[in-house]
């Protein structure tokens, strides 16, 4: 399987990542659909300035992203958007019952071989395929926000899912500059929210228990553990740590106790209780002073603040060597 003619199937926030990462790759025949003409015109509009970021980073010309963007079909058109393509990704809001709405027009008009991968963050590939005529063809690809910038895919199959199509998904986000990684079964939040959930119950925990501010955490992580994180991952991270005795030396060493004390005093909660909602009613009032007290190089304001990040996500898909 050799996917060219592409079709995102919904155009909002991920739809329009995808649309730009396919055209910071070129080559492929690309059609958008939506269900409003607005809709699409706005996909096509943020798209361009996406795009604007890598023209500052002479990765194409401003000409070059226009070229590109023209060639894309955008249409509300359900049979034209899905008849001849070769690969769907779809991008609907995470709502089971219109995945399967969806999943099911797909089906009733795509061909029989196109693979069909779905953006969800959270929901069942096993449920969202349970009334599909071919399940085998459909993976969820879930990608990361912004999807230009954050190379991850998280591929979950289900158990109705055939191998070949598995690997051709894989080897198509891999053509387009992704890096999948395909889960050996499914679970809530699969590796990456996973992770953020448990460092951000721990982040509440902290505050809560009155060990330090929430201004405090920000500068301790992006100025710690998080410029690390950036460029090597936890387990990396422990290897080099362990120095001569690698991984299994901090796991079995001098870690080992400052490691289990820590553990046993950090959060275990299932759900927030109760001692944390002061936290929740007065987070937002807190995080307007931390964003207040920002300066202007890293931005106050959310626009800003994303501006900054993918300044910063472009230098290290360099360091990555992926740009
Ligand atoms: N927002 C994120 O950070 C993020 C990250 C990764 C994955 N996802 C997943 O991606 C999917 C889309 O999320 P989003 O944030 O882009 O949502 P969004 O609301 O920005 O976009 C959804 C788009 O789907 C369109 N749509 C609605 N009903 C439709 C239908 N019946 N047919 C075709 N199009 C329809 C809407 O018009 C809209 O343009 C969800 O499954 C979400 O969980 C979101």
């Amino acid at each position: 399987m050799n996917f060219k003619k592409i079709t995102l199937y919904g155009s909002g926030l991920i739809g329009t990542g995808w649309l730009t990462q396919l055209l910071i790759c070129d080559g492929f025949d690309v059609t958008v659909y939506d269900i409003k003409e607005d809709i699409l015109e706005k996909c096509r509009k943020n798209t361009l300035n996406n795009l604007s970021l890598f023209v500052k980073e002479g990765v194409f010309s401003e000409e070059e992203a226009e070229n590109r963007l023209n060639k894309v079909h955008f249409t509300t058109d359900k049979t034209k958007a899905l008849e001849e393509a070769d690969f769907i990704q779809e991008n609907v809001p995470e709502n089971l019952e219109l995945k399967h709405s969806v999943l099911a027009d797909i089906e009733s008009v795509c061909r029989p071989d196109a693979a069909i991968c779905s953006s969800t963050s959270a929901l069942d590939l096993g449920e969202i395929v349970a009334d599909a005529v071919h399940p085998e063809r459909v993976v969820a690809g879930h990608p990361y926000h912004p999807v230009y910038l954050l190379p991850l895919i998280e591929m979950i199959p289900c158990e109705k899912t055939d191998p070949k199509y598995i690997q051709a998904v894989y080897d198509f986000y891999k053509s387009i500059r992704k890096e999948p990684v395909v889960l050996k079964k499914s679970c809530p939040g699969y590796i990456g929210t996973r992770l953020m959930t448990t460092l951000y119950r721990e982040c509440v925990h902290m505050v809560t228990d009155g060990v330090c501010t929430m201004e405090d955490i920000e500068t301790a992580f992006c100025y710690g553990p998080g410029m690390r994180y950036a460029l090597l991952g936890p387990n990396t991270v422990l290897q080099l740590a362990g120095g001569e005795h690698g991984l299994i030396g901090v796991l079995l060493g001098g870690m080992g106790d400052s490691g289990s004390n820590t553990m046993a005093t950090l959060a275990n909660w299932t759900v927030y209780p109760e001692e944390t909602y002061p936290y929740f009613e007065h987070c937002q009032e807190e995080m307007d002073k931390v964003l207040a007290n920002r300066d202007d190089l890293h931005g106050h304001n959310n626009d800003e603040i994303a501006a900054f990040r993918d300044r910063g996500l472009i230098q290290l898909l360099k360091q990555h060597g992926k740009l």
